[in-house]
């Protein structure tokens, strides 16, 4: 831990454009790399809890096999319903690894 910050990654196990499934204790979250930057959400889909599948990402969104549902994961905003909760965490890239603050 560093400064409330848990170890999710090393960067270079994410290829830019791609995204990867980590756990972080008892937490499931996707990690993904998108125009050079490194972003974190939960792993799940907002509309019923489906575990989404890292490698169905489309630009700046995550989208679930089930329905369809389109995730904005820079913003953690569900584009196809943007009343769900879709958490999106605070991600920075250290020593080149990168970071999660859970809350
Ligand atoms: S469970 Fe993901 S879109 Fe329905």
């Amino acid at each position: 831990m560093n400064d409330g910050f848990f170890l999710a990654s090393d960067v270079a196990s994410i290829g830019e454009g791609e995204a990867k499934r980590v756990e972080i204790g008892a937490m499931l979250i996707l990690i993904y790399r998108y125009q050079g930057q490194f972003y974190s959400t939960s792993a799940f889909c907002p509309h019923q809890d489906v575990s989404l599948d890292p490698n169905n990402c489309q630009g700046n969104e995550i989208i679930c096999k089930s329905h369809g549902y389109r995730m904005n994961f820079t913003t953690g905003v569900c584009m196809t319903d943007p009343s769900l909760f879709f958490p999106a965490f605070q991600t920075k890239v250290d020593s080149g690894q990168v970071w999660v603050k859970l809350k």
